[in-house]
């Protein structure tokens, strides 16, 4: 089947990766049942909704992230204020890749409303097009999924939680983790032998403008990412670093959706955040790490 033969909202790619699943309760093999549920071997049902996306969450997550939060992303990302990210990520990716030809699948793990997966799909479709690339996002948010079945309908899209994952071992040639949490452990187990997992976390620099206006004479307005970078080489071969780093202009409505976008607003008093979004920052700034990581190599 190549790319154009994947239908919107229908079970087509579900049934075509159906043995990739596996059950969150139980972790035995899925089958498409119907062309709308996934059943396991022991008969844990999960149903597709009409608009597309699957739901294998085994309880009802509770979750700080909103709709108005995933809509300020999205149009955030619609700017392209994340593109210099996303360019690199999709540049590391094709570095990374053996072959121009086959089938390369890679999960976004915490994929929020899905442009960024979306995005870099688009970017790797467009600079390889002889490889089938599938996209998988994952995420707590329904919320979220919904918003991206509509951004990209040519990817599986699934409400599952990280520390559950609903895939079978070494199902993956890429893991992404992109601001989001991670779960090591079920990275490692899904990531192919020769698989890369791609992290990236906020930077010292990350919205600078913002976190001195907002966290004026705290600790919060610094900010170190080196407690998760240490973690990382813990569970990975940290094959890789790089650092992306660069200003956005900014024009009031996007300052408003990057306050909007961001969980730095919610700690910090209702008046400095109007007073952020107010403000006139004619750029802001954007810095990110890229980590790379490999399987560990065991010893002999
Ligand atoms: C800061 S947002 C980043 C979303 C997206 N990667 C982006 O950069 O726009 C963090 C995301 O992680 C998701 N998340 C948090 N805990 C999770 C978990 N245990 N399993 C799956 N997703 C989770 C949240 O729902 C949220 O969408
Ligand atoms: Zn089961």
């Amino acid at each position: 089947m190549s790319t154009t033969d994947k239908q919107p909202g229908d079970a087509s790619l579900f049934f075509r990766y159906a043995s990739m699943f596996a059950c969150p309760i139980c972790t035995t093999p899925m089958q498409l049942v119907q062309g709308k549920s996934l059943v396991c071997a022991r008969r844990h049902c999960f149903d597709m909704a009409k608009t597309g996306y699957i739901s294998l969450l085994v309880r009802s997550p509770k979750s700080k992230y909103d709709k108005s939060l995933f809509k300020a992303r999205n149009a955030v990302n619609a700017a392209g204020v994340f593109d210099p990210l996303l360019d690199r990520i999709s540049e590391g990716m094709q570095e990374r890749i053996v072959s121009q030809t086959g089938s390369i699948k890679m999960l976004d793990a915490g994929c929020g409303e899905g442009s960024h997966l979306s995005r870099i799909l688009n970017r790797l479709a467009g600079q390889a097009p002889a490889i089938d690339w599938l996209g998988v996002g994952v995420d707590l948010s329904k919320e979220g999924i919904r918003l991206a079945v509509r951004e990209n309908v040519q990817a599986i899209w699934c409400a599952a939680d990280l520390a559950r994952c609903p895939f079978a071992d070494k199902q993956f040639d890429f893991v992404l983790s992109i601001c989001s949490p991670s779960n090591y452990a079920e990275f490692g187990r899904m990531l192919a032998d020769e698989g890369t997992v791609i992290k990236a976390v906020p930077a010292s620099g990350y919205l600078r403008e913002l976190r001195e206006l907002l966290y004026r004479e705290t600790a919060r307005q610094d900010y170190s990412n080196e407690r998760v970078v240490e973690r990382f080489g813990r569970y990975f071969d940290l094959i890789d670093t790089e650092r992306v780093t660069y200003k956005a202009a900014m024009d009031p409505l996007l300052l408003e959706q990057i306050v909007q976008m961001t969980p730095l607003a919610w700690g910090a008093p209702q008046e400095l955040v109007r007073e952020a979004t107010a403000e006139r920052f004619a750029e802001i700034t954007f810095d990110f790490d890229i980590m790379y990581g490999k399987q560990p190599r065991r010893d002999q």
